[in-house]
């Protein structure tokens, strides 16, 4: 197939995008009198302030190559006639995307929260709450937390089962026992000596559960069998585990500019990561090793696996 992974990765960025741009409506206030260019909200301002502007998605994309791992036939097309199916598969994924890249954003927007790691920069602009005030900033994430929910249950043609699979992996993922539950270790852990263990645990809470459940709701859609979801889940954890360690490398050798968010901020607030507990060079040692494991676990799985393969390798090479 003729393929390029830069060119994958920016077609696959346009067309959430594409996606997040055509939702912004639906937070308009419902005290709107409908005319969105004489109407703006404050909450509907900040919203698309803090979704439309320079995320890597990375996790919509592992949302679109999970599924077409499992089902080439899902692989986007840029040309040729789509019947009502094809239009409507397409479109579920495009929803499925944008549901997780939503929930993301509402993290970071309550990560950046004076209460929690009280960052000033964001995607290369002042986080939300300096950009807006504070409250703004929390009923942000709460209305990007509710819609991405509310976006899955408007998926079209696609069978309940799968559908509640979908709703499910999410709110696992986003809650206690995945990412908020991960963020709550990572502040309690300011300030006290924690081991290796414990800080793996939380990294693969707090960023790799939300990794983790794109791969998975991608697989989900394209109706991965068990030996399938298995495989693509051992990928999923080791990348979910190797974003956050290279995330604490760039914290350190990183520039602001480059990051779009401040560099250091990790050691201001002497929060625990990799290399704070392991050093710098074995650090990024691990992110190689999770890497090899990610690749191993795809195994099975032949070329229509080969951008999550480009995406495990970029993960831990970015430089942002
Ligand atoms: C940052 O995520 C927060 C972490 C979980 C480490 P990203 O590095 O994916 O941030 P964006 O979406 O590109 O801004
Ligand atoms: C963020 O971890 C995890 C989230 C759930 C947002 P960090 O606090 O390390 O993320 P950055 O470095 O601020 O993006
Ligand atoms: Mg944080
Ligand atoms: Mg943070
Ligand atoms: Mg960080």
């Amino acid at each position: 197939m003729d393929y390029s992974f830069d060119d994958y990765l920016r077609l696959n960025k346009l067309r959430v995008n594409s996606t997040l741009e055509q939702n912004i409506g639906s937070f308009e206030s419902p005290y709107s009198n409908g005319d969105s260019s004489a109407y703006l909200g404050k909450l509907r301002q900040a919203i698309e302030y803090s979704l439309l502007n320079g995320g890597k998605r990375i996790r919509p994309v592992l949302v679109y190559a999970a599924a077409e791992a499992i089902d080439p036939k899902l692989r986007y097309r840029t040309s040729g006639t789509a019947d009502e199916h094809t239009v409507a598969e397409t479109e579920n994924l495009d929803a499925i995307a944008t549901a997780v890249e939503m929930l993301h954003t509402y993290s970071l927007i309550h990560d950046d929260l004076p209460a929690m790691d009280d960052d000033d920069l964001r995607r290369g602009q002042a986080t939300c709450h300096k950009a807006f005030d504070e409250a703004t900033a929390i009923l942000a994430g709460d209305a990007l937390h509710s819609r991405a929910f509310e976006i899955l249950t408007e998926l079209r043609h696609c069978p309940s089962k799968t559908q509640l699979k979908l709703l499910s992996t999410l709110a696992k993922a986003a809650g206690p026992r995945g990412m908020v539950g991960g963020q709550a270790i990572d502040l309690a852990a300011v300030n006290k000596g924690i081991d290796i263990q414990q800080l793996e645990t939380l990294h693969q809470l707090k960023t790799g559960a939300l990794i983790r459940a794109a791969v998975a709701m991608g697989a989900i859609y394209g109706q991965a069998n068990p030996e399938q979801l298995q495989s693509l889940d051992s990928y999923a954890q080791a990348i979910g585990l190797a974003f956050q360690v290279q995330d604490d490398i760039l914290d350190i050798e990183g520039d602001t500019d480059t990051l779009g968010k401040t560099q250091g901020a990790d050691i201001a607030l002497n929060k625990p990561t990799y290399p704070s507990l392991l050093g710098l060079e074995n650090a990024r040692a691990k992110a190689q090793e999770l890497h090899t494991q990610a690749i191993v676990s795809l195994a099975g799985l032949g070329e229509s696996a080969r951008p999550l393969r480009d995406l495990s390798a970029y993960i831990i090479s970015r430089n942002r």
